[in-house]
Parts: C-alpha cells; structure tokens; sequence
C-alpha cells in the first residue's frame, strides 16, 4: 500500500516554518500527523489517551502503512536474542518453564526472575539479527523526519553487531548513552564446577547498559532543521545543563514492577530521561516499536509528550493498558 501523502510537504508550509513563529507552526503539523499516525493501519489498538496510543502490529508491518516523514523521534528497547520473544519459547517463559530464557542462581534463596539469555549467537542466528536491524532501520528512517533521534536500548554483546546494522541502513551514529546500572548478567562461576573454581568468573558482571544514539541524517543547517521539523539536537536537561551521556538509574524494582511485569521493563526514572531528550523542543511525536509494557508511552505521558508503541503480542497489550495510569503517575524522585 503507497501511503498517503501529506500537506507537510507543500512549498507553502516550508515557506512558512523558515520564519517565525516556527514553534506554533510545528504543533500545528504535530497535530495534524498525529491524528494521521494514532489511526493508522487496521490492527487493534487502544488510545490509552488522547496523545498516547498502542498498536497491536508487528513493528516492521506497521510502520508500511504510515507516510514518510510522520514520527519525530524513536525510543525503544528491541528484542535482542529474537528467538526469546518468539512464540515458542515465550510461551514457555509465561508457563514458568523458561526455554531458552536464563533462571539466574537462587544463591540466597531468593526467587529471581528469569532473563534473556544475551549468550553467544550462532552464526545463523547473527546473520538473522543483522537482518533485522538492517529492516528495522530502513523502516524507521522513512517515516522519521530529517533530524530525527533515535534511542535505542543494547547490551555489551550485541551493540557492536545491532549498532553497525543500523549505521549502515543509512543512520548517523551520534554517541551512546551509557546507564549505569548492575544487573545479574555475568559474574557466574564456571557452570557446573563451581566448587572447583572459586576464584574464576566467564563474563564480568554487567554493570552498564549501552543505548544507541543515531540520528537521520539532514540538509542544511541545524537550526533550518530545527525550525523547519523541530528536530536534529537533543532537548537539554535546563538552559544551564546539557544533556549527558551518563545516567545512572538502577534495575526496575518494587512497585514498579508489580504495576508492569513485563521481563524486559525499564524503569520510568530513566526512560523519562531519554525520552524527554529525544525531542529537542519537546514539540513532535514519539514512537515505541517494541513497546511491551508501554512503559515508553508511559514515560512519555508523564512529561507531556506525544506517543505511539507497537507490539504484536496480545498480553503486553492488555499489560499495558492496565499498567499506563499507575505508570505515568509513579513518582520518580529528581534524576
Ligand atoms: C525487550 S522487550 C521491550 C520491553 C519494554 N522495554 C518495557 O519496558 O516494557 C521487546 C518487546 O518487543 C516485542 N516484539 C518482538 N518482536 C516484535 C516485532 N517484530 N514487532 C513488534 N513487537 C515485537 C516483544 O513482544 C516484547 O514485548
């Protein structure tokens, strides 16, 4: 399907958006696209607000139906392994059997959730995740506008491999966001003699989650495009304070958790961090590819900001739609 296009394009418009005011000129279009983008394609959604919306879709299918040029700003956390997230072996994560997903050692006692398993990848399984990454980036710089941002969740495994891919389906790579955060991946003894290698661990014990920071590329200068699309920089924490590439936020905990028990759920003390970044003049639209828990949409809600997510599962759906009042109303504290 050839999607539609849009008055944004016109000559006029362009005209306009080069002279002040600019800003209003910009929510004028952000509004206009956004009732173009919440009601696109067929697939069963829920308008979780009048600015927040989730899709049922595949993210690559999905974003087919939309116009070039649609979507300001992409924040997401993708499914790394790929086969964690298909239906066999989610199916056995949500039946309590885990399949490929990781049990990490109940050294203390404690029940511990269960993980991806970020273990070494076949080179079938390399080939296939480069793949996805090369579509995943070439459908997401259609619709984003020139200068727009993307974020983008990894870890120290696989964002050399992910990073590439989406450099060279045409990204600019702008620097990474490094969170400072110690997770229970790494630090295990050799398995199964652990008793016989005490001093020995195969990985060390992650402590920082790289983020992707890409942007499509642009013509002109950065303040044509800022004022023409509202895009191509980085929102700045205050006048005084730019943003930094080092945020320290722990693991998703407590009450947070209980409200979204999604396996991959990042905590809203951050994502209000980097989505609020992703969009230098706070003006635009956000997009979740992989929304799961809606925690995106919901980090977005809850500094005033436009959003969309997709997923094609049906429970993180339901998940989310449960899980979005109580999200955006969490108080985070200062970051
Ligand atoms: C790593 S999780 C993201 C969770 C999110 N960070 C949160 O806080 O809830 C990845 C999500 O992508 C979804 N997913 C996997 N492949 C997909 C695809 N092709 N299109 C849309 N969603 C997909 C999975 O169902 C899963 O919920």
């Amino acid at each position: 399907m050839t999607p539609p296009s849009l008055a944004i394009h016109s000559p006029d418009l362009f005209a306009k958006a080069t002279s002040p005011p600019w800003k209003e000129l910009l929510i004028e279009k952000q509004d206009r696209l956004w009732e173009t983008v919440r009601n696109a394609g067929e697939q069963p959604r829920t308008h979780l607000s009048s600015r927040a919306t989730y899709v049922v879709d595949d993210a690559i299918a999905w974003l087919a139906e939309l116009p070039m040029n649609s979507l300001h700003a992409v924040v997401t956390d993708p499914p790394y392994g790929l086969i964690e997230y298909n239906r066999k072996h989610h199916d056995k994560l949500k039946s309590g059997r885990g399949g490929v997903w990781r049990i990490p050692p109940s050294f203390d006692g404690a029940k511990r959730r269960p993980l991806p398993r970020f273990t070494v990848l076949t080179s079938d399984e390399i080939v296939k995740l480069d793949r996805f990454f090369c579509d995943l980036g070439e459908a997401l710089l259609r619709v984003l506008v020139p200068g727009g941002h993307l974020l983008i969740a990894s870890n120290p495994l696989l964002s050399t491999l992910t990073f590439h891919a989406l450099q060279r389906s045409g990204f600019e790579k702008r620097g990474e966001i490094i969170r400072l955060v110690q997770t229970l991946r790494g630090g295990d003894r050799p398995k199964g003699a652990e008793d016989e290698f005490p001093e020995v661990c195969m990985m060390a014990r992650s402590c920082w989650e790289p983020w992707g920071i890409f942007r499509k590329p642009f013509a002109g200068t950065a303040a044509e495009n800022l004022r023409l699309w509202g895009t191509g920089g980085l929102r700045r924490i205050s006048a005084a304070e730019p943003f930094k590439d080092v945020i320290s936020c722990s693991p998703t905990r407590g009450r947070e958790r209980e409200i979204a028990p999604h396996p991959s759920l990042k905590p809203q003390r951050f994502m209000r961090q980097v989505v609020r970044a992703a969009l230098p003049l706070g003006v635009g639209i956000v997009y979740d590819p992989f929304a799961g828990s809606g925690s995106t949409l919901a980090a977005a809600a809850a500094i005033d900001y436009t959003a969309i997510g997709t997923d094609r599962d049906q429970g993180y759906h339901a998940l989310a739609r449960a899980a979005f009042g109580p999200l955006c109303a969490l108080s985070v504290g200062e970051p």
